[in-house]
């Protein structure tokens, strides 16, 4: 078992490169089923989701070809229907298989998708648009099975009850070789929302609207293939600044896209930040305690529920009382009582967090959730007086690429440790 040590207390200081975005890369990758053609990907994450997804596809009859550590060539040319096996059920992004098989072959079944544990997490939207667009769709014995009524999907209109990125997501996979036009009412509109629109139309499809709430696709019979490069990770790059505002310090993120971090860097500015934007780089200094701050996630434009733990670690320490809202996922404040193990003060109430800002933070050992959540633990040890010992980071490693490295380049005192397996018989079982 790994953990990470951090030697907290230390000002971060130095430069910090951004890789591609997951939760692009998680719908780009499977979505090269859908090209009857080869496409090179470059920018793809080193993280573990991708890891899985690509053994997947490899297993699947995808020929994939490493260009370099980050590019990918992704052949499905003549490629004939084969299910991803129970290994994609581990991660949330298998449910894109749904709309790329589906779009391709007229059939998938995909095991019922898994991911961070932080609250119900229905599919009801994807397969409300799978069924309009001439899907019969059964959910049974852990699987999704999907079946085009006529061999080929086609368009529909479809208005989006909640607004829901990979329901978004899945039903432009659906849509992109359909017959006819597809409208989605009410779409989600985050930046990878439209990075998957733009890897798609270099492929050959017709997308147009996407990062409005209005997408409308115009099914096309081939996808040829081509080259895309995936976008900056937006939820990477605020995990690096909430890092350098919790532990002080003057941090250059580089390669991002500032606009799309917006909502975080406002706020981070509200708490006594100092942010200049440069072009493809953010700049961010502080210099003692920060200041409280109101928080409400929402989708985007919104402030993104992936930097919410994050950020409440931040007002952990800030001088005074604060309020974060958690208004996408009914149960993402499990962490708080790792939090509460270095002497932060929360209350939770529901979807609400009431933080009262203290002096300090000192080490102690926690273990990451989940993804973002253990993100949000590393920052905590950071900005902690003492020793904080972070287990269970295979969730970190599930959507951070090279995060020890990173963060020992900003100066931090932080290194993965081999631990033994505590016996079953040494366990307290009471
Ligand atoms: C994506 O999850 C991300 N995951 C999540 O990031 C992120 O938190 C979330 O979007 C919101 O931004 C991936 O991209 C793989 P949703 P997703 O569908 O698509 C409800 C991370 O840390 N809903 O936008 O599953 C749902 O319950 C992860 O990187 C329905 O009711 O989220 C939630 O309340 C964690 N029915 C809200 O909509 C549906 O059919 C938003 O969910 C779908 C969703």
């Amino acid at each position: 078992m790994t953990q990470f040590v951090i030697h907290g207390g230390k000002k971060l200081q130095g430069e910090v490169e951004i890789s591609g975005a997951k939760n692009a890369a998680v719908a780009i990758l499977p979505a090269a089923f859908l090209v009857d053609g080869e496409c090179r990907i470059e920018n793809i994450p080193q993280i573990s989701d991708v890891t899985l997804l690509l053994e997947s596809m490899a297993d699947m009859g995808a020929e994939i070809r490493t260009v370099n550590r980050t590019t990918m060539d992704i052949r499905c040319r003549g490629l004939s229907y084969r299910e991803p096996g129970p290994a994609m059920g581990e991660i949330r992004a298998s449910y894109y298989f749904i709309g790329a098989l589906l779009g391709r072959f007229g059939q998938a079944r995909v095991p019922m998708p898994g991911g961070c544990d932080i609250g119900v997490r229905p599919i009801d939207q994807h397969l409300k648009g799978m069924r309009a667009m001439g899907a019969e769709v059964s959910v049974e014995g852990g699987y999704v099975n999907a079946k085009a009524r006529n061999g080929r999907l086609h368009g529909a209109n479809i208005y989006l009850d909640v607004v829901s990125v990979g329901a978004t997501m899945n039903i432009m996979l659906a849509a992109a070789l359909a017959k006819g036009k597809t409208v989605i009412e009410n779409a989600a509109r985050e930046p990878h929302i439209v990075d998957l629109a733009n890897f798609l139309n270099a492929m050959g499809a017709d997308i147009r609207g996407a990062g409005t709430s209005v997408i409308r696709v115009f099914g096309a019979d081939r996808l040829r293939g081509g080259a895309y490069t995936i976008i900056p990770d937006q939820i990477e790059a605020g995990t690096y600044l909430a890092a350098a505002a919790a532990a002080g310090g003057d941090v250059l993120v580089k390669g991002v896209i500032p606009k799309h971090l917006f909502s975080i860097t406002a706020k981070l500015e509200e708490m006594g930040c100092e942010i200049i934007d440069m072009g493809d780089m953010v700049r961010i200094r502080r210099d003692g305690r920060l200041h409280t701050a109101n928080v409400k996630t929402m989708p985007y434009p919104g402030f993104p529920t992936d930097m919410q733990p994050q950020i409440v670690t931040c007002l952990a320490r800030a001088g005074g009382t604060s309020v974060v809202t958690e208004d996408v996922w009914d149960n993402r404040f499990k962490y708080v009582s790792e939090l509460a193990k270095m002497g932060a003060k929360i209350q939770v109430d529901g979807k609400v967090a009431v933080i009262e800002g203290v002096e300090r933070l000192s080490g102690a050992t926690v273990k990451a959730c989940d993804l973002r959540a253990g993100a949000a633990m590393v920052i905590a040890g950071l900005s902690a007086e003492g020793v904080t010992r972070v287990t269970e980071i295979h969730h970190i490693q599930r959507g951070y690429e090279d995060l020890v490295q990173k963060l020992r380049g900003l100066g931090a005192d932080i290194c993965e440790e081999e631990v033994s397996e505590e016996p079953e018989s040494s366990k307290n079982l009471a």
